[in-house]
C-alpha cells in the first residue's frame, strides 16, 4: 500500500520540543535577569516575557531565496507546516546574515557565476532546489561540493516536494464521477519525436481514438483545463523522462484532480504505488503492446462497473496538488530546524539520476 499522505508529514514532536524548550529558555532568562536587576524591574521584565510567549513567531532563522521570485511566506506558514521561527527574504544584501540560502537549480545552472560569490558564513546552509527531472537539469556537476540539503520530488530528498499527494477524508465520502462524454485525452507541450512517450502515442492512436491538446493542437486554456479533461474517461499521464519518483502534475493535476483515470508512463508501477493506490491507475507496462492497452481501454469503456472501480479509493482519499511555492519554503524551515549543525553533500550529480 502507498505510504505518503500529508497527514503523516505534519509538524514533528521533535520540533515542538525544541520550540517549547526555547520558550522555557526565554522565560527563565527573563525571570532571572529581572531578579538580578532588583524588584523594581520585575513587573516590566515579566511583562516582556509574557509578551514573547504571546508572539511565538519571533524570527529565529533567516532563509534567503537566492532565486525564484514566486510567492513566499511572511513568517507564517499554513497548516500543516505552521512551525514558527523562520523569516524569508529575497534580498541578497542579507546574504551574510542568512542561516540558509535556497538555490533553484534551473535559474543558476548555466554558470557557476550565478551562485553566491561572497565567502559563505561558517554555519550557513545551502539548499539545492530542483523540480525538473535529471534529464532536464543541466550541469548538475556544477553543484558538487557546495550544498548541505536537497529539496526535490525525490522521496529521499532532505526536503521532499511532491507534485501532489493524497489526503485522507474524515471518515468515508461519496465521490461523483464527472460526466464522461469522451474517451482518451493527452496534452503535450513539448513534442519530441525521440521521446518514448511520443513513439508510444503514435502506436496507441492506431488502435484507439485520442484527443490531443497542446501546441498546434486543440487548445486547453488554463482556466478550463480541469473542466475539459474531466469529460474524458482516460488521460495519458506520460512523463517526459523516466526517473525514480518523477511523477508530475500530469498525474496529479491533469488526471486525478480532473477526475479521469490516469494511464501512466513513468517509473515502474511499484514506484507509483508508493503514492497512489494500485487500483487508481493503469500503467502502460501492464500491457505488452500499445494495441493491448487500447483494447483494454475500449473494454472498460463498455463496462461501467469495471470503469467505476478505478474511483473506489476516492471514498477514502482526495488528491491535493502543490500549487503554491510557499509550501516548499515552509517545509524547508521545518527541515532546517531538524538538520544537524554540519552536513555536506559531495555530489548532487551522483545522487540525482
Ligand atoms: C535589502 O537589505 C538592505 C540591508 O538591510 C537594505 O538596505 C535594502 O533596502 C533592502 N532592499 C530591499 C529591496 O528591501
Ligand atoms: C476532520 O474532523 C475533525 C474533527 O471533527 C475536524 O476538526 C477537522 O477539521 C476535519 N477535517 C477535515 C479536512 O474536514
Ligand atoms: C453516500 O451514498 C450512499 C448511497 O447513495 C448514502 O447512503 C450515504 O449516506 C452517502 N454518504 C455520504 C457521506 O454522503
Ligand atoms: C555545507 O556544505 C559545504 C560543501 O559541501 C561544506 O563545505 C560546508 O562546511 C557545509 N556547511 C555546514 C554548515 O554543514
Amino acid at each position: 500500500m502507498f505510504v505518503f499522505t500529508m497527514e503523516s508529514r505534519g509538524q514533528s514532536s521533535f520540533v515542538r520540543k525544541i520550540y517549547y524548550f526555547f520558550i522555557l529558555q526565554v522565560t527563565l532568562s527573563c525571570v532571572l535577569f529581572s531578579f538580578f536587576r532588583g524588584s523594581k524591574n520585575l513587573v516590566q521584565e515579566t511583562d516582556r516575557s509574557i509578551d514573547s510567549l504571546l508572539k511565538p513567531d519571533d524570527p529565529l532563522l533567516l532563509i534567503l531565496l537566492w532565486t525564484f521570485s514566486g510567492q513566499f511566506p511572511q513568517n507564517q506558514c499554513p497548516h500543516p507546516f505552521d512551525t514558527h521561527g523562520c523569516t524569508f527574504t529575497n534580498n541578497r544584501s542579507l546574504y551574510s546574515l542568512a542561516d540558509a540560502v535556497i538555490i533553484h537549480h534551473d535559474e543558476v545552472c548555466n554558470s557557476r557565476n550565478n551562485l553566491p560569490q561572497i565567502k559563505r558564513p561558517a554555519k550557513q546552509y545551502w539548499i539545492w532546489f530542483d523540480l525538473e527531472s535529471p534529464t532536464h537539469s543541466a550541469n548538475l556537476n556544477f553543484m558538487d561540493k557546495l550544498f548541505n540539503l536537497t529539496m526535490s520530488y525525490r522521496v529521499d530528498s532532505d526536503i521532499f516536494l511532491p507534485y501532489g499527494w493524497l489526503e485522507k477524508h474524515n471518515g468515508s465520502q461519496n465521490f461523483s464521477i464527472p460526466v464522461k462524454t469522451k474517451l482518451v485525452a493527452w496534452a503535450v507541450s513539448h513534442w519530441n519525436p525521440n521521446f518514448r512517450r511520443v513513439q508510444y502515442y503514435e502506436e496507441l492512436k492506431k488502435h484507439i481514438n485520442i484527443d490531443r491538446y497542446g501546441r498546434n493542437q486543440m487548445s486547453l486554456p488554463r482556466e478550463k483545463h480541469n473542466e475539459i479533461l474531466s469529460t474524458y474517461k482516460f488521460y495519458l499521464a506520460f512523463e517526459n523522462s523516466i526517473h525514480e519518483d518523477y511523477i508530475t502534475e500530469k498525474l496529479w493535476d491533469n488526471s486525478l484532480i480532473s477526475g479521469t483515470v490516469p494511464v501512466v508512463m513513468g517509473p515502474p508501477r511499484e514506484n507509483y504505488e508508493r503514492f497512489i493506490p494500485p487500483d487508481s491507475f493503469i500503467h502502460v507496462d501492464d500491457f505488452s503492446t500499445a494495441q493491448k492497452l487500447a483494447a483494454y481501454l475500449m473494454e472498460l469503456d463498455k463496462d461501467d462497473k469495471r470503469y467505476q472501480q478505478y474511483f473506489n479509493w476516492r471514498s477514502r482519499y482526495r488528491p491535493v496538488v502543490n500549487v503554491y511555492w510557499m509550501l516548499q519554503y515552509c517545509q524547508a524551515c521545518q527541515a532546517l530546524k531538524e538538520a544537524p549543525s554540519y552536513r555536506a553533500i559531495s555530489s548532487i550529480a551522483k545522487w540525482f539520476k
